[in-house]
């Protein structure tokens, strides 16, 4: 858009540009700065247009974003040309994912190195590399507090190592996704240590604050996040003699994005990662990134507007990059991470949902889709080039996220509801074979989230530690049927390592004073690269989980309608025990998928005629594209089919 204002600060701007910058070639550069400027201006001045330096900062801005273009590989800016050209390619069925730690799946970047051909053998073409910043030794939650952004973590390996592995990964179309940790620095980073010898400038690049006066009026409002190890959202600083915003842990402080020299440093950082080869950056904890006094400081409207901001710079220099949202909020702000008042996405392209997780988890639990199938009913549809990750484990704890509404439609009451998951989860409910431990536990409301690995949620530990096949049966299918379901719903699916070979708890963290009271440890596994070759041998449980993920990912791949476009329908049924949706074609009507998932242990009936518009389809005529056998019937009738207990379907019509 030509707007006047926005278009002579441009020219303003570019005429000041300084001369090494003005020499080279910037042709792809300008003509996206062109076309991106009339936003960036606006983002930039609401977000800072009352400073007095807001002309000089806007200038460090452009600044900032040509000194990366060109800095840029030229093997990257030629593949973004490609992807440019081809905007929805992320969209695409063809895509899934795993996240892990270097250190947990091989030792470190090289290991990992060495082990691309195992994503290859399961179907994994995204890699989500959990954080390699430069950290401490001990406070580093797991690598989420940073205490320098352009150097990598030695115990993860070097820039060259990281070189080495994103080169060997392109080669074998592999995305590397990289995270970065955009909300806070660790208290050793260089900005917090300026910042805790006095010094004016870093102070203002976090929210300190010589008397509690100010951050008692903040705890008003603001829930805790970690209430069993860091309470609080505030902490002093003995050595800056200033209490510091700490919403996490007390060593990790929290950025000042209303300083636009904070914003322009993370920029900064977001395109030397991008130019370092991520092909997705995961921007961590982004609900968080906007303080307000008197609101929950989180998911503010200026939250998004930085984030908006981020985007379209992102857009000038390094356009095939995607960002990816960790925004673990309600489904209603969850959306509003892809943009709002917007047909396509104008903030992040993918987002994790969190929401289908939980519910997921509630599935589980219950042994029905009640409360799964109430809360899917009221996931806001995404907006166009958006797409979800879909994930049933991550790195993190599980939060019971779930709308309290949702809770009541389905029929139970939201208090108890929850308190029966974590009991549940935790082992402490009669006849649960989980083997899960609370998280995040706030002794003043109650709070609690839970920590476990996928297997051990779901019995694999219990089962195995009594011998007993029939439960090992179970919760080996349990994994399965999951997974089945992240796989078809819409988006990119997202496993975590270890799943696949069905690793159980790993109660070593304990004996680590750094990691002991933090229970999310449990379920980031070592993997032995020793056991793991019993996925090779048939009728273990590794053998089991990852040869059924293989193929189901293989078949994934194949089913076009996978695709994610919006174009899924939920549908209702009267069984409260499955969960159906269908996944249609936009361009060729007749092709469909109809997705059916049984949450309880027993076979359930799915009558067709209450199918939605499937009704009228008899299921001798489709075909279960997982297995490629026709489902069983029941008794012969035609309209009705038995999904066996934990069983899933993807059927289609025949052709
Ligand atoms: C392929 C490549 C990906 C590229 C895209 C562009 O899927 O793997 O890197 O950006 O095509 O079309
Ligand atoms: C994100 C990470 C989590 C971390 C937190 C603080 O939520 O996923 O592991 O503890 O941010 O950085």
């Amino acid at each position: 858009m030509y707007e006047q204002v926005s278009h002579s600060l441009l020219n303003d701007i570019l005429n000041n540009l300084k001369t090494e910058i003005s020499k080279q070639d910037l042709r792809h550069f300008y003509t996206r700065l062109g076309a991106n400027f009339y936003a960036i201006h606006s983002l930039f001045e609401r977000l800072y247009g009352h400073r007095d330096d807001f002309k000089a900062q806007a200038l460090r801005l452009v600044e900032t974003m040509a000194r990366q273009y060109i800095s840029r590989p030229d093997r990257l800016e030629q593949l973004d040309i490609e992807r440019e050209n081809d905007h929805n390619w992320f969209l695409s069925q063809k895509w899934v994912g795993m996240a892990l730690y270097s250190q947990g799946f091989a030792g470190n970047l090289n290991g990992v190195r060495e082990h691309l051909g195992y994503f290859q053998e399961l179907g994994i073409n995204i890699a989500h590399i959990m954080p390699i910043m430069r950290c401490p030794e001990g406070h580093s939650d797991g690598g989420y507090a940073v205490s320098d952004f352009r150097e990598l973590d030695p115990r993860a390996g070097s820039l060259e190592d990281l070189a080495a592995l994103a080169n060997d990964m392109r080669a074998r179309d592999i995305l590397l996704v990289l995270d970065v940790v955009v909300n806070h620095t660790s208290n050793e980073h260089e900005w917090a240590q300026r910042a805790r010898a006095g010094d004016p400038v870093y102070q203002d690049y976090y929210y300190t604050f010589e008397t509690r006066d100010v951050p008692d009026m903040y705890e008003q409002s603001m829930p805790e996040i970690f209430p069993g190890t860091s309470p609080g959202n505030f902490t002093w600083d003995e050595q800056m003699g200033r209490w510091v915003m700490t919403v996490f842990n007390n060593y990790q402080w929290d950025l000042n994005y209303s300083n636009p020299a904070v914003f322009i440093e993370m920029l900064d950082i977001i395109l030397y990662w991008a130019n370092k080869g991520a092909d997705i950056l995961r921007l961590d904890a982004v609900a968080f990134l906007w303080k307000k006094m008197g609101s929950t400081c989180q998911n503010e409207r200026e939250a998004h507007l930085t984030l908006q901001l981020m985007k379209d710079c992102c857009q000038v220099t390094a356009p095939g990059v995607l960002f990816i949202a960790e925004a673990i909020v309600a489904p209603v702000e969850m959306i509003k991470y892809f943009g709002e008042d917007a047909v396509i996405a104008k903030e992040c392209e993918i987002a994790y949902n969190a929401t289908f997780m939980a519910l997921l988890w509630d599935a589980v639990a219950t042994k029905n889709a009640k409360l799964l199938n109430q809360g899917i009913k009221n996931l806001p549809v995404k907006l166009e080039r958006a797409t979800w990750l879909n994930y049933v484990r991550c790195h993190d704890d599980i939060g019971l996220g779930f709308d309290d509404s949702d809770i009541l439609s389905a029929g139970y009451e939201p208090a108890s509801h929850r308190k029966f998951l974590i009991d549940y989860y935790t082992g402490n409910f009669a006849d649960s074979r989980a083997r899960g431990l609370p998280f995040g536990q706030n002794e003043k409301n109650g709070d609690a989230r839970i920590s476990g690995s996928l297997a051990s949620l779901v019995g694999l530990q219990y089962a195995l530690q009594e011998s007993d096949p029939k439960t090992t049966e179970e919760a080996i299918e349990t994994i399965l049927l999951l997974h089945s379901t992240i796989l078809s719903f819409g988006g990119i699916p997202l496993l975590y390592y270890g799943d696949e070979l069905g690793e159980l708890n790993n109660m070593s963290y304990q004996d680590d004073p750094n990691k002991a009271s933090d229970s999310r440890w449990v379920h980031r596994p070592v993997i032995d690269w020793g056991k793991a070759e019993n996925r090779n041998v048939r009728g273990t449980v590794e053998y089991k989980i990852f040869s059924t993920l293989k193929r189901m990912i293989a078949v994934r791949k194949e089913i076009e309608v996978f695709a994610d476009f919006n174009n899924r329908e939920l549908i209702e049924v009267t069984n409260p025990y499955l969960f159906v949706f269908e996944r249609y074609s936009l361009i060729k009507p007749a092709e469909r998928v109809l997705v059916v998932a049984n949450f309880d242990s027993q076979p359930q009936q799915l009558d067709l005629s209450s199918a939605g518009n499937w009704a009228g389809n008899q299921f001798s005529e489709l075909v279960d594209l997982y297995s490629g056998s026709s489902p069983d019937l029941f008794e012969d009738a035609e309209d009705t089919v038995v999904v066996p207990g934990h069983g899933f379907y993807w059927l289609s019509e025949r052709v």
